[in-house]
This record gives structure tokens, sequence and C-alpha cells, in this order.
């Protein structure tokens, strides 16, 4: 019961986000990634979104997805592919998300990129068998209600020898459950990292800018609830990341059978 109410609030708040972001000022929606303050290259206009940037890239090039058909699950407002698409050069990039207003926000947002978005559920996804040779699920899967299914799903529309770039979080006491569903999937496992200790880092150094964007979109009865959401420093969610109640994880699996597949 608790788990589904959480699950109505997310949902209100990011169709809330949707309504109030008319300049298009949110287009990541993860806590995001930073190694000992180590900056990847950013365009002047992406320095806004590095921490979350930086998380799309650490996923991201745990394969070569050079020249590869890229599908984002739970893509929210697309900042993620954006990134992909203009810096780490695939051949097709395809975006599905739960929520409809986020799809027709990237629909309308990076109407100038080759990027194809569409509204789909990540438990039963609308494509055909052996369609891609990437996956990537960033922060999403943690609201899923099925994730044994998500993970069929993936294995069905990834090509033999494709690969899952997946990262999340959970609650310690989940933690085990989601090894066993990932182990217990067909995957091949490549890397099972625990990132928790950098995702509070880039949460530490963000918290000034996340805290001025919730100024600056939401009205000040909101501003908690706000900070809430984004994990700002001092924030429950943030401590539960410091005290390790909540791990944040980045796995690199593959689909079998994997002859002559370079990750
Ligand atoms: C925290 S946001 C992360 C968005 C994006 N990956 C990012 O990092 O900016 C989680 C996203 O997962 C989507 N989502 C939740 N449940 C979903 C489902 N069953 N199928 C597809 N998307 C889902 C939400 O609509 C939301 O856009």
């Amino acid at each position: 019961m608790k788990e589904k109410l959480k699950n109505v609030f997310f949902r209100v708040w990011y169709w809330y986000v949707s309504t109030v972001d008319k300049n298009a000022e949110v287009i990541f929606m993860n806590y995001g990634y930073s190694k000992d303050n180590h900056k990847i290259k950013l365009d002047e206009n992406d320095e806004k979104n590095r921490y979350s940037a930086q998380l799309y890239n650490l996923v991201a090039t745990g394969a070569d997805i050079k020249g590869k058909d890229i599908l984002e699950v739970g893509c929210g407002r697309g900042g993620g592919l954006s990134y992909i698409n203009r810096y780490l050069s695939p051949n097709s990039v395809t975006g599905v998300d739960l929520n409809k207003k986020a799809i027709e926000f990237c629909k309308k947002h990076y109407s100038n990129e080759r990027i194809k978005f569409l509204q789909a559920n990540a438990q039963s996804l609308n494509f055909q068998d052996n369609a891609f040779d990437v996956v990537i699920n960033v922060e999403s899967s943690h609201r899923y209600s099925q994730m044994d299914k998500f993970l069929d799903e993936v294995y069905r529309v990834l090509k033999p020898g494709g690969v899952f770039l997946f990262a999340d979080f959970r609650h310690e006491i989940e933690l085990e459950g989601l090894n066993t569903q990932l182990k217990n999937s067909n995957f091949i496992f490549f890397k099972d990292e625990k990132i928790t200790a950098n995702v509070l880092e880039a949460l530490k150094l963000s918290t000034s800018e996340r805290e001025n964007l919730i100024h600056k979109i939401v009205p000040k009865f909101l501003h908690g609830l706000g900070k809430k959401f984004a994990a700002t420093e001092g924030t429950p969610t943030y401590n539960k990341f410091l005290t390790q109640e909540f791990e944040y994880l980045f796995c690199v699996l593959m689909k079998r059978p994997c002859t002559n597949v370079h990750i």
C-alpha cells in the first residue's frame, strides 16, 4: 500500500514538473554521478546538467555503443538520450517512457535531433524481438511493479550478444532481491558495481544548483517537497545514501550467445 502511494506520488510529481517547467529547464531526472570531482568534457550548454550527464556517460560507456542501435527505457525528459546521441555516435536512438507528457515534451524539445520517442511500459515493450544492440535503463526500474517482466522484455528486444546497461538504487533490504532477479535472468554478468558514494558526491556538488532551480520553478510552499524529490543535501533521501540505507548499482549484462562481441 505504501509503495502504491509512493508510485502515485512520483507520477504526480513528474506530471507537475512537466507542467511548471515552461522553459524546458528540467531535462534530466536522476541523482547524478561524480568521481573525485573529475569532469567529463561537455559543451557550455550542457554544463548545468553536468552530474546527470556524467551518470549517463558512465552507464553508456559501459559498452562500445558507437554505431549501435540504442533503446532507452524510462527516458524521462530525454536529456540522457540527447547526450548519448550528440556525444557517443550511436547509429540510432529510441526512447520510451510510461509518462505521456514526458514523451510529448521529448518529441517537441528534441525535434531537430534524430531520436524516436514512444510511450510504452517497461514491462511490455512494443518492439519486435532482437531489435536493439543496447538497452539503457537509468534510475527508473525502482518504480516497476514487475522487475522480472521488465528483464524478460529487455532480453527479448536485445539482439543476441546485445548489452543491457542498468543503473538504479534500492533500499538495502531490496538489494538481495534485485541481485537475485538479475542473476536469475538469462543475462551474462559483466559488471556489478556499487556507485552510491559517487552518486552522493554528485548530490552534494549539485545541491545549490538543484535548490536554485526548485526556487525558480515551483511555488514556495512546495520547495521542501521539491528538495526531497531532488535529494538535495540534508534531505531524507540524501541521508539514506549517506548511511547506505539506499545503495546505487551500475550493472553491465549481456544477452546470450555472445560470440565475437566486444564490450
Ligand atoms: C527518475 S525518472 C528518470 C528519467 C531518466 N532516465 C533520467 O535519468 O533523467 C524515472 C522515469 O521512469 C519512468 N517510468 C516509471 N515507471 C515506468 C514504466 N513502468 N515504464 C516506463 N517508464 C517508467 C517515469 O515516467 C520517469 O520518467
